[in-house]
């Protein structure tokens, strides 16, 4: 497919990316975009321990080397010491989206009082939308599908 737009599929976990146990997060985000995409797409995948310069590298290669408008992560929203993904993409960003976060977080405590420990946000580097969820996969689509529909229209103001 020459013509599929690339979107970056990064999961962010220790134990997945050390193979202690399977990602069940990329492939869930995978299964959400196949739903809500009516364009053609290809995922991009990454698999990064948490560990904020990995996050960052994998981050600023998918946006500035392989263009792609969308990243969507997945890990390492919480509040233990080890999760840096909100730290990793603000460093990257050249703006947040503050509402991105706030969104899925009031959605998700509809159904998961401990919603609120997630940090998820989101921001734009250059033409990319980086999109954080948390690392549940059950969280997956609930907050992509919350926010896909203010999705395409970003990517279009970002020229
Ligand atoms: N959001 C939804 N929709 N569903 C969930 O199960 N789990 C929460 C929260 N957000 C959850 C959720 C929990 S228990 C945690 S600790 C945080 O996301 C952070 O998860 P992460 O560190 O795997 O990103």
């Amino acid at each position: 497919m020459p013509h599929a737009v690339p979107i970056g599929v990064v999961t962010i976990s220790d134990r997945a990316s050390r193979g202690e146990y399977a990602d069940l997060g990329g492939p869930a985000i995978e299964l959400c975009l196949g739903r809500i995409l009516a364009t053609p797409w290809r995922p991009e995948r990454r698999l990064v321990p948490d560990e904020r310069e990995q996050i960052e590298a994998a981050l600023r290669g998918l946006a500035d080397l392989d263009g792609c408008p969308l990243i969507v992560t997945t890990g390492g929203t919480g509040p233990a010491p080890r999760d840096v993904t909100p730290e990793a993409t603000e460093a990257v960003c050249d703006r947040l989206l503050p509402g991105f976060g706030e969104l899925m977080r009031a959605v998700s405590l509809r159904s998961v009082p401990t919603a609120i420990l997630s940090r998820q946000m989101a921001g734009t580097r250059g033409h990319s939308l980086i999109v954080n969820l948390p690392g549940k996969p059950a969280a997956i689509a609930e907050c992509l599908e919350a926010v896909f529909p203010a999705i395409p229209y970003c990517i279009d103001l970002l020229g």
